[in-house]
């Protein structure tokens, strides 16, 4: 059974810092940064854990070093120090350091505690709740991990200083997303505050549990926070391959509009709610258009879609903004007469 993690904001999740090894009492800490946290977020965590001593891991920043190499050399540094089973290690990072950081620690000697401190908004608000671990493998997203909870997850805003505006609008996707799928009131919130998200985070997090913690295996339930990720993750693995590589946060924003798009002419989503979220997401996000060469390239990659079941690519799609169905299929040319709504799109 998948134990869902502690919680914490701000406050209590600076007092958590302030005694640590009081309330976990670990052999030894260790703090997994990337090369940006290690800059700009290190020193405020190193304040707040006072007199803790720890060893840093730096990794190199980014999706494109999410990977088995870059685990490898974490359970290199653990062994080299002897961290031994009782060893904690504090992930400080983004989405991509806390999933594969959760990953190497779950495996590390079949299992150390960590802790999840997010330091983006798409990290507080998605990857460091759920407890989902991964790394990408063969070119596919989050392809190889397993269900993995950390003992807490700290959610402290200081950290959203350090973001510039494009990775907070980013992760304001993924709260988009939330009221699309649950709740029309966290959507129509967001619509009025998009340009200070930081104020609905616990609100978009409380949906995110409730969620899981209904479905923590992502057997049914689960499967609708996928919605714009069917489409949104084969447009993110393919435009990292190109000079202008999306943020995961765009690539969803992007899948959410082609999916919407869907959720109308193959379902029961209304046009005028159509028409909503597809000019709320396009004034937000700048997004690029996407060509024919761009277009065969991304149906490919719908076939590893880890929804996927004998031989058939599953969506997510809206009934209406606040409501969600899982396992829907759509046909070859629906998904081709989305993008053609896409490029025909004039918001953008
Ligand atoms: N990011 C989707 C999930 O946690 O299920």
């Amino acid at each position: 059974m998948i134990q869902p993690p502690e919680l914490y904001f701000n406050a209590t999740a600076q007092s958590y810092l302030n005694n640590l090894n009081e309330r976990l009492s670990f052999s030894k800490l260790f703090v997994l940064t990337d090369t940006n946290t290690s800059t700009k977020c290190l020193p405020a965590l190193k304040e707040l854990l006072g007199h803790s001593d720890f060893i840093e891991i730096i990794c190199e920043a980014g999706e494109l070093h999410k990977n088995i190499k870059t685990c490898s050399a974490i359970w290199s540094t653990l062994t080299e120090h002897r961290a031994d089973r009782n060893a904690l290690l504090v992930l400080l990072g983004g989405g991509v350091l806390t999933d594969m950081g959760a990953f190497a620690a779950s495996c590390y000697k079949r299992g150390i505690r960590f802790l999840n401190i997010p330091t983006t908004l798409l990290a507080m608000v998605d990857a460091s709740t759920g407890s989902k671990t991964g790394i990408d493998f063969e070119g596919l997203k989050n392809h190889i991990g397993l269900f993995s909870s950390p003992v807490a997850t700290l959610i402290d805003q200081q950290f959203l200083k350090t973001l510039d505006q494009r990775n907070l609008k980013s992760g304001v996707a993924e709260m988009f997303k939330h009221g699309l799928i649950y709740n029309r009131e966290h959507w129509k919130s967001l619509k009025e505050q998009h340009l200070n998200p930081e104020i609905l985070i616990a609100d978009s997090v409380a949906i995110k549990i409730d969620i899981v913690n209904q479905d923590p295996t992502e057997r049914g339930l689960r499967k609708i926070l996928n919605f714009g990720h069917t489409l949104g993750h084969a447009i993110e693995t393919h435009f990292l391959e190109t000079p202008q590589p999306l943020l995961h946060g765009e690539a969803i924003a992007l899948g959410m509009i082609l999916e919407a798009y869907l959720s109308h002419t193959c379902g029961s989503l209304a046009k005028e709610e159509l028409d909503e979220i597809t000019t709320t997401l396009c004034t937000f996000y700048e997004l690029p258009a996407l060509s024919d060469a761009d277009r065969k390239s991304i149906v490919p990659l719908l076939q590893h879609d880890k929804k996927n079941a004998a031989n058939t690519v599953q969506f997510v799609g809206l009934k209406q903004i606040g409501e969600a169905l899982y396992d829907v299929l759509y046909s070859a040319e629906a998904i081709d007469d989305g993008f053609d709504y896409y490029n025909g799109i004039t918001c953008r």
